[in-house]
Order: C-alpha cells, then sequence, then structure tokens
C-alpha cells in the first residue's frame, strides 16, 4: 500500500507535500519523491528509502501552482530512486503517483515499448503516465477518463499535466482517495491522516470515479464524464490522535491508550437495564437477529485472531456456530452462503485488499456482510450492508494493538446481544456486563507491569525462535502474540494450541526456543500446566502469563508476567497486552523500526 498526496493552492508546495507523505509514512516507506508544476516547469525529485532521505533533497522552496507526492510500498520493481514515484511520460509532461496494481500493464508495457516508448523504471506504474502523455490532447480529465478505462487492476492515481496550470486529476478503482477541501485549497490523499492538519471536510471517491481539483474547485465525474454529486463528510478525528503525545513510537502510545479505546468502543452500546449490547449499525431486526442461524467471519493478520477469539464466544454463550477464514482463501474457493447467516469483514484499515474483496464475493451471491472497523468513510464500511466502527482513533503504528482489543470489545457486544435475545438470563447478561466494563481498569494494571515486561525482553531478546501457546478462547490471543513478536522484531514467532505441541512441535524445543503459555485460571488451567510441564521435561525455557497470586505457575515456570484476575471470558483482553508490550520491548531491544517494520505496510490494499 502506498500514500498519495496531490494539493492545489497557495501554501509552500514543497513543505505541504512532503509533511502529508511524512503522514503517510506508515502505509509503505520504502521510497517517496513529488512533483511540482510550475509554468513551464516540472520539478521532480524522488529518493529511495525514507521521507527523511526525500526531505533532505527537496530545497525548502519550489515555486508551483500544483504538486503530487508518493511514498511507496514496493511491489513491482525494487527500492531504487528509479523505481519511486512520481513517474513521467516520454515528454516529461505528466507526472502520475499511483496506489494498487496494473494487472495487465505488462500487456501495456510491451505495446508502448513496441511503439518506442523507452521504461525509465520497472515499475507497473509507469504505462500509466506514457498513456496519459501519448493520448494527451489538451483535456487532462479526459484523457485520465480514456486511460484508467484500459486499465485491469487497482489504482488510486493523482496526476498532473504541464498544460493544466493549478490542476490535479485524480482517479480510484480499489485503492483509496479521499478529497480534503479547504479555504482556496484543495487535497488528494489516500488517506486524511494527510490532510488532517489542513481541513476537515472531505469527499470520500468510489471505485470508477474521477476528479478534478483545482485551489477552488472541485468536480467529480464518472468514467463518461457526468457529473457526480458527492457528500461532504467531516473528518471525526483530531490532529493530535495523529502524534506520537510524548511516546517514544505510536506503537507504545497506542498500546497505552487502549484503557481509553476499550472504552471508547463500548460507549453507548450497552444497555445496563435489560443486560445487553445496543449496535445501532448492524442494519439487522430482532427478527433477522433472532432468526440468525450462523454467524461467519472473514478478516486478515491481526483481524483474523480477533475474529477467531469471537468465534469461541459466539458459539460458546450464544450458542450460534460461527467459523472464520482467512479473507484471501474466501474470495476464491467458491464459497457457499447460507441462508439466515451473516458475515462479518473484520478491518482496521477497512481497505484490505483481501477483506475488500471476500467481502464483495460475498456479497455477490447475496450474503449479508457487516464491517467492524476503524477508519470512517474507508471501503468496506462504505460497501458492507452495515457494520460497527470501534472508534479506536487512528493507529499508526504497522502492528495494530488497541485496534485488536477493540474490534474485541465490539464483537463481545454483538455476542451479548445475540446471547440474550437466546437463553442467556438476565443475571448472567447482568454478569457479563459488569465484567466487560471492568476491563479497562484490569489492562491499565497490567500496563503497570510494562517495566517487568521490558526486563524479560531484554532477557530473551537473543532467541532466534519463539513457541506461543494457549488454549480455549485464548488459543487465538497464542497466534496474536507471535504475530506481534516476528512483526516487529523479525524473531520467528509460532503461535500454537499448548494440546498440540505434543503432536510434532514439541521437537523444536530446547534450550534456545523459548514457549511462552498463557496460563489463565479457567477451566483448562490443569491441562496447560500438563503441556507447560511436556516442555520444561524438554529443557525449554518457559514464560508463563498467569493469574496474580498463582503461586503453582509461578514456581513451574522460568519466567511468569502476573495479570489481575478477571472472568474467565475476559482473559484475552488481559492476555494480549502482555504479548503487545512484550513484542514492543523486543523489537526496541532489537534496535528494530517499531512503527515501520521492514517489508510491511499498516494496510495491504493490495492482493
Ligand atoms: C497486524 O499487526 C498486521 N499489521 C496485519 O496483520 C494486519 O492486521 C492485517 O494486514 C489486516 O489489516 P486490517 O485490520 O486493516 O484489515
Amino acid at each position: 500500500m502506498c500514500g498519495i498526496i496531490g494539493y492545489c493552492g497557495p501554501k509552500p508546495m514543497a513543505n505541504v507535500l512532503v509533511e502529508a507523505l511524512k503522514r503517510m509514512e506508515y502505509r509503505g516507506y520504502d521510497s517517496a519523491g513529488i512533483a511540482v508544476r510550475s509554468g513551464s516547469e516540472l520539478t521532480v525529485i524522488k529518493r529511495a528509502g525514507k521521507i527523511a532521505a526525500l526531505r533532505e533533497a527537496v530545497p525548502a522552496e519550489i515555486p508551483g501552482d500544483c504538486g503530487i507526492g508518493h511514498t511507496r510500498w514496493a511491489t513491482h520493481g525494487g527500492v531504487t530512486d528509479h523505481n519511486a514515484h512520481p513517474h513521467l511520460d516520454a515528454s516529461g509532461k505528466v507526472a502520475v503517483v499511483h496506489n494498487g496494481i496494473i494487472e495487465n500493464y505488462a500487456v501495456l508495457r510491451e505495446k508502448l515499448s513496441a511503439d518506442g516508448v523507452e521504461f525509465k523504471s520497472e515499475t507497473d506504474s509507469e504505462v500509466i503516465a506514457h498513456l496519459i502523455g501519448r493520448l494527451y490532447e489538451g483535456d487532462l480529465t479526459a484523457t485520465v477518463q480514456q486511460v484508467v478505462q484500459l486499465l485491469k487492476g487497482t489504482y488510486g492515481i493523482a496526476v498532473l499535466h504541464i498544460d493544466e496550470p493549478g490542476t490535479v486529476v485524480g482517479a480510484r478503482n480499489g485503492s483509496p482517495l479521499v478529497l480534503g477541501i479547504g479555504e482556496h485549497e484543495m487535497f488528494l490523499a489516500s488517506d486524511v491522516t494527510a490532510i488532517l492538519g489542513h481541513t476537515k471536510q472531505a469527499i470520500y471517491l468510489e471505485d470508477g470515479e474521477v476528479v478534478t481539483v483545482t485551489a477552488d474547485e472541485y468536480r467529480t465525474t464518472d468514467l463518461n464524464d457526468r457529473k457526480i454529486d458527492k457528500n461532504i463528510q467531516i473528518i471525526n478525528w483530531e490532529l493530535e490522535e495523529i502524534e506520537k503525545g510524548g511516546y517514544q513510537h505510536y506503537m507504545e502510545k497506542e498500546i497505552f491508550e487502549q484503557p481509553d479505546s476499550i472504552t471508547r468502543a463500548m460507549q453507548g452500546r450497552l444497555d445496563h437495564e435489560n443486560a445487553t449490547g445496543h449496535l445501532g449499525g448492524l442494519n439487522m431486526t430482532k427478527k433477522e437477529l433472532l432468526d440468525l442461524e450462523r454467524v461467519k467471519i472473514i478478516a486478515a493478520g491481526t483481524s483474523y485472531y480477533a475474529g477467531l477469539v469471537a468465534s469461541y464466544l459466539i458459539e460458546s454463550i450464544a450458542r450460534i456456530p460461527c467459523t472464520v477464514e482467512l479473507a484471501a482463501e474466501v474470495r476464491y474457493r467458491n464459497p457457499i452462503v447460507e441462508r439466515n447467516s451473516v458475515y462479518f469483514a473484520v478491518s482496521q484499515s477497512g481497505e484490505t485488499a483481501d477483506t475488500l474483496y471476500a467481502m464483495r464475493e460475498l456479497q455477490r451471491k447475496g450474503a449479508r456482510v457487516l464491517g467492524i472497523c476503524n477508519v470512517v468513510g474507508a471501503s468496506i464500511p462504505r460497501e458492507s450492508d452495515g457494520g460497527v466502527y470501534i472508534h479506536s482513533g487512528p493507529e499508526i503504528a504497522v502492528a495494530s494493538t488497541k485496534a485488536f482489543t477493540s474490534q474485541l470489545t465490539a464483537l463481545y457486544i454483538f455476542t451479548l446481544l445475540i446471547a440474550r435475545m437466546r437463553h442467556m438470563s438476565l443475571e448472567e447478561g447482568t454478569r457479563f456486563v459488569q465484567a466487560l466494563e471492568e476491563v479497562p481498569e484490569r489492562v491499565s494494571e497490567v500496563l503497570q507491569s510494562a517495566p517487568a515486561i521490558a526486563e524479560l525482553a531484554r532477557k530473551y531478546h537473543s532467541a532466534r525462535s519463539f513457541l506461543f501457546l494457549g488454549r480455549g478462547i485464548n488459543y487465538p490471543v497464542a497466534f496474536e502474540g507471535a504475530l506481534k513478536l516476528k512483526e516487529i522484531s523479525y524473531i520467528h514467532a509460532e503461535g500454537y494450541s499448548a494440546a498440540e505441541v505434543k503432536h510434532g512441535p514439541i521437537a523444536l524445543i530446547g534450550p534456545e526456543t523459548p514457549s511462552l503459555f498463557l496460563v489463565p485460571d479457567d477451566a483448562l488451567r490443569e491441562k496447560v500446566i500438563s503441556n507447560m510441564k511436556e516442555v520444561q521435561a524438554r529443557d525449554g525455557r518457559v514464560i508463563a502469563v498467569c493469574v496474580e497470586g498463582d503461586h503453582e505457575v509461578a514456581a513451574l515456570a522460568d519466567d511468569v508476567i502476573m495479570v489481575p484476575k478477571v472472568h474467565e471470558l475476559m482473559y484475552p483482553f488481559v492476555m494480549t497486552v502482555p504479548l503487545q508490550l512484550f513484542a514492543y520491548y523486543t523489537a526496541l531491544e532489537l534496535g528494530r523500526n517499531v512503527d515501520q517494520p521492514r517489508n510491511l505496510a499498516k494496510s495491504v490494499t493490495v492482493e
């Protein structure tokens, strides 16, 4: 996924563009570049490396009336200056930045090369610049409308032309593009974090739409130049929410924000009198909810693990079958959509291509798909049949933390809602609501263990591989903990059922492969202790995350992280946070780029 910015207005162009790219660096950060138009000049500066490398190369001021910029997550072609965007056409009059994948670029490139076009990069995106340059006859909008119809795949683009003063044209298909409306200035960006410091008025483009932007006006059309009226939405985030607020990293800030973010995810959604949930956005009648016979969840990465936790809860307290699938697998396996079922597409960004395309395929087959998302106005919430925003506030760190616990919160409330429509009694519901409302406070207590967890990270940071082991509703938490560690520390880590280790993975056990066990005081505690002993009998070092006062487990383990006692269904919340902290401090110890780990991007908007 990449970051795109376009600007038309009087502000210092270089500063506006580079600052915006800096705010979107989490979207992709292997190279970056800008292009500024002024009179008959097109200034293009692009560099491999982080935005800092680009900032170094960009002069303090570049006169211009419009400009575009890009921060790249490489999909085609290595990380080089040449492959960085913007890309130019042969005449050097057209500059293009692109987010997405042009699936038919090879055919287009071949045709263009046969016509004598010389390519300067290995990217798919460069074909767009050449096509526009060759078909341009004085109307950039018309040319973009024509060219994008030649493309197969996904794009969010911003284009400028030397002969069109103060004008940027954008087009979207599958990759997000938002128009920011200011006072005598306009912005085009991949997401609102790039424009939040300038305006809160935003228009979200849909697939197949084109927008022509100047400092004082904009025009949105379809590909046949038919005007489309769009609603202006107000961005509901504050600028300071996308700042670090005194923390060393966004990830640290977002881990420590969880008592608040979990609270926000609950706000206005618990009916204490009836001990049930209240989720306005489901767009389902009580009868539809009562008739539900199956819940299915699709997601990727951390969101997938949130779905797995929820599936245990839904089956255990709502007594409805629930399956969870990797979104990327659903789309291409010709899924069976059952009557009286509902799907949840769980996605922090709301732009993950695997999840978005799977949702579209399920909807094509008649499924009802609800989004559990964080970013208002993103593709999944806009295209879903309803859903729940988790209100975490912007999650900037690539490694997802607060969104995970807020996704759980939303799914827990949904489960309570349908459980109380079935067999769950008022008393049971009241206990559940009480336990859920205690979670933020319990998470605050866990956060106080941060220094001890940092110490543990210092002790174990040289391990070359880790096993994370849990059972029951905490089994997915083991996977989430393993994902956190590997994606920011680059240490190999595997999540496993604590019971399953003896069926093979125990061969990995030795002093060099520590195991981290989740040992809540639930019905499976004794079983997990047995699994711990199996590992220790083979010289495996064991870190146990267990409940305060559990001296038996503390005595058994080599090291221990204590968490407060909670309702047995709430342990996923208090067991996840120590794993987030462990990964964070381990990555720090190893000198990793915690907020922007290598090879990754915050939201993967390509398949
Ligand atoms: C989580 O830490 C990872 N960055 C990644 O697995 C992420 O959860 C996944 O790409 C899904 O993103 P989404 O929630 O925005 O759809």
